[in-house]
Parts: structure tokens; C-alpha cells; sequence
């Protein structure tokens, strides 16, 4: 999601392409905003995707997401997530991930945020939107705590990430572990941790 435009881009339920996320980027440009199954697929070989190698296809258990959120220099943010879905999952089953207002999404005017973890939960929680609403006047941390307590509504485990449009951010998480990296100008070196205590001090 371009959080300059608003133009946002999605696939679901889509094999055999090595980069969906690329996929998705490329929607950007498109009407609708999220094709799955066929369609997605036909995009693909549309767009010339780079094809998933035996070895590149995921395993039935291999099915995290990846999130990521960014803010230029010129303060436009974006957001973008790739997931495999969860374990066990229905055939057919899209989650979270490319649906605005759940998974991600980006507004320059508030900041932009992207979520693991199950996805009815965050989805049934609306929980990027209710970022998106409190980034102005909470900030990134307090914005990213309201939303995971929202899943004591719903149970289940997720976690979230969340620039507000200064750069400051934010991550929260209500599973034990929550894999995160960031980087900045302010920093002198990328930062990582499986934990959001693990990068406290870089964020207010
Ligand atoms: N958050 C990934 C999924 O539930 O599909």
C-alpha cells in the first residue's frame, strides 16, 4: 500500500511465483484492488513474475507472514506483507494480509502499520484500522498496545508493527516471541530482536 496515493494491491491464494509481494506491488497500478486463485495467478504470468523453483515452494508447515512498513525521506509511508497463511489452513482460505484496514495499511497522514499472526483475529478486530485511527494524537506504541488489546474480544495471537508520519514507531505483540528488525538513518546499524523488548530503546 502507498500511503501517498492510497493505491493499494493484493494476490491471495496464489502458488508458483517466487515473489508475490512483487505481484501485489505491480496491482498498484491496477483497478481492483485483490485478485486470488486464477486470477492472481493469470496477473502473474501477465506481469512476467519470476516462477517458484521446487525448492522456493513452502512446506505445509512453512507459513509465517512477513510485514514491513517504511517512510522516505520526503515522509511517504508504505506497507507491504507476504504470509503463507496458517498451518492446516482451508483451501481457498485469504487471511489478513492483503486486506486494508486488517493486515496493513498506509496513510501519510497518520503513518502506516503491518500485522502477523491469526488472521480471522486481526481481521474480526479491524486491527490496522483501529492504528490508522489512533496514530494522531497516541503515537506509534500506545497506537500498536490498543490494537493487540483488542484481541482480548477475540482471542488470538498477533503482533504489529507501526510507523507514525514523523518516524517514530512502534511494536506490540501478545505472542510470546515477535521476530522484528529496523532500520534508520538515526541508527548507526540495523536492529534486531525476537521480542519488542529486545529494540525498547529505540522507540518511545
Ligand atoms: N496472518 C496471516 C494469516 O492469517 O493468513
Amino acid at each position: 500500500m502507498d500511503g501517498h496515493t492510497l493505491a493499494i494491491g493484493g494476490v491471495g491464494a496464489i502458488r508458483e511465483v517466487r515473489h508475490p509481494v512483487s505481484v501485489a506491488r505491480a496491482m498498484l497500478d491496477e483497478t481492483p484492488i485483490l485478485l486470488v486463485g486464477e486470477g492472481a495467478r493469470q496477473f502473474a504470468t501477465h506481469i512476467g513474475a519470476e516462477p517458484a523453483d521446487a525448492g522456493s515452494i513452502p512446506s505445509p508447515g512453512g507459513c509465517d507472514t512477513v510485514g514491513c512498513i517504511a517512510r522516505d525521506q520526503a515522509g511517504h509511508v508504505a506497507a507491504a506483507g507476504s504470509t503463507g497463511g496458517l498451518e492446516g489452513k482451508m483451501v481457498g482460505r485469504v487471511g489478513d494480509t492483503p486486506l486494508p484496514g486488517c493486515g496493513l495499511y498506509a496513510d501519510d497522514r497518520a503513518g502506516a502499520t503491518a500485522l502477523s499472526g491469526e488472521g480471522e483475529s486481526i481481521a474480526r478486530g479491524m486491527l490496522a484500522a483501529h492504528i490508522l485511527f489512533a496514530l494522531p494524537g497516541n503515537g506509534a506504541l500506545a497506537a500498536a498496545q490498543m490494537a493487540i488489546t483488542r484481541l482480548e474480544r477475540t482471542g488470538g495471537e498477533a503482533g504489529a508493527i507501526v510507523l507514525d508520519s514523523d518516524g517514530g514507531f512502534g511494536i506490540a505483540h501478545n505472542s510470546a516471541q515477535f521476530s522484528v528488525a529496523v532500520a534508520a538513518d538515526w541508527l548507526d546499524a540495523p536492529r534486531a530482536g525476537t521480542h519488542a523488548d529486545d529494540l525498547r530503546e529505540w522507540y518511545t
